[in-house]
């Protein structure tokens, strides 16, 4: 049987990102040491790039559920001296039992799932994180509840984020305002796909309109550093600040993947202000990747220990 692998935030039905954002937030509040539906198992990490939540947020999260995660670099594994990724692929899902991969090419992902005996998670792509948008709508869901039919405003790079912001506006049924400057606007394909629920605004203010999340990012991502003086010029009407904020509904919340660069695309009396639920956000990647372990890798059996 093909394994069940996590690659787009569209691998999800809406009922399953449903379900798996009240799992995740019973995880948080009910922490059993005795529940270990994972032990004996193995996460292998791949990461190309750079991470600080991701990794620490696998790790932990095998750790709690009694099983183990390996960190593989490029630099010190065969990944980095040109063994096929097909190969590694089919090397790697004999030994462990799930595996998730941060990369810089989407496709490196997807040609490893398409050789894995076992599932594959996407821990961040150029194209996509999808990841991090369980923890965003967890976030969202546990400060205002459903987030069906509200407006979330994208402010800045049409980049990975944002396009899984284009994949949850779709599955959850939100509509996404975007404001980004010409020639950072997101993938076409990905914005003919989720037409239906975004708009897209000339300017920050007039995309925070009416929202009730307003969302940023890095305006230069892993990668792009060599960008980062023409970006900081492409981008300086599209920060985050008091005035955007302003803009939005009284009760909007503000969050950010993070790392964030305070004085760019978020001012620092926003991300650090009340609306801000960026840590809550950081947190759960934890409680939110601990139910997607779950729905990849345990039976219906064992994850019902818990609920009982
Ligand atoms: N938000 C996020 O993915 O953080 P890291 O790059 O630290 O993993
Ligand atoms: N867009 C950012 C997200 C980091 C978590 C990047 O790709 O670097």
């Amino acid at each position: 049987m093909k394994p069940r692998h996590f690659i787009s935030l569209l691998d999800l039905t809406g009922d399953e990102l449903r379900q798996l954002i009240h799992r995740a937030i019973t995880l948080k509040h009910v922490r059993d040491h005795h529940y270990q539906p994972l032990k004996g198992q193995v996460l292998g990490m791949i990461f190309e790039k750079s991470s600080t939540r991701t990794r620490v947020s696998f790790e932990t999260g095998m750790a709690h559920f009694g099983g183990h995660a390996l960190f593989l670099s490029p630099r010190d594994t065969q990944l980095g001296r040109g063994e096929p990724i097909s190969d590694s692929a089919k090397v790697i899902s004999r030994m462990v039992d799930c595996v998730m991969l941060r990369t810089h090419e989407h496709e490196t992902v997807t040609k490893f799932a398409e050789n894995s005996r076992v599932p594959v998670i996407n821990g961040l792509t150029d194209r996509e994180h999808p990841c991090q948008l369980l923890a965003d709508m967890q976030t969202y869901f546990e400060h205002r509840g459903d987030i069906a039919g509200k407006t979330v405003a994208w402010i800045g790079d049409g980049n990975n984020m944002c396009h899984s912001y284009i994949h949850a506006a779709m599955v959850l049924g939100f509509t996404l305002h975007i404001a980004a400057p010409a020639g950072y606007l997101p993938d076409a394909g990905i914005v003919e796909q989720g037409a239906d629920h975004v708009r897209f605004f000339d300017s920050a203010h007039l995309a925070a309109q009416g929202a009730d999340l307003v969302v940023t990012d890095v305006w230069a991502s892993m990668g792009q550093e060599a960008e980062q003086a023409l970006r900081e010029e492409a981008f300086k009407e599209y920060q985050v600040n008091a005035q955007v904020m302003a803009a939005a509904k009284p009760d909007a919340l503000f969050m950010h993947c993070l790392p964030a660069h305070r004085g760019e695309e978020v001012s620092a009396e926003v991300i650090d202000g009340g609306q801000s639920v960026v840590f809550d956000e950081a947190e759960n990647r934890l409680h939110a990747q601990k139910a997607l372990l779950e729905l990849l890798l345990c039976g219906d059996a064992k994850i019902s220990l818990l609920n009982d």
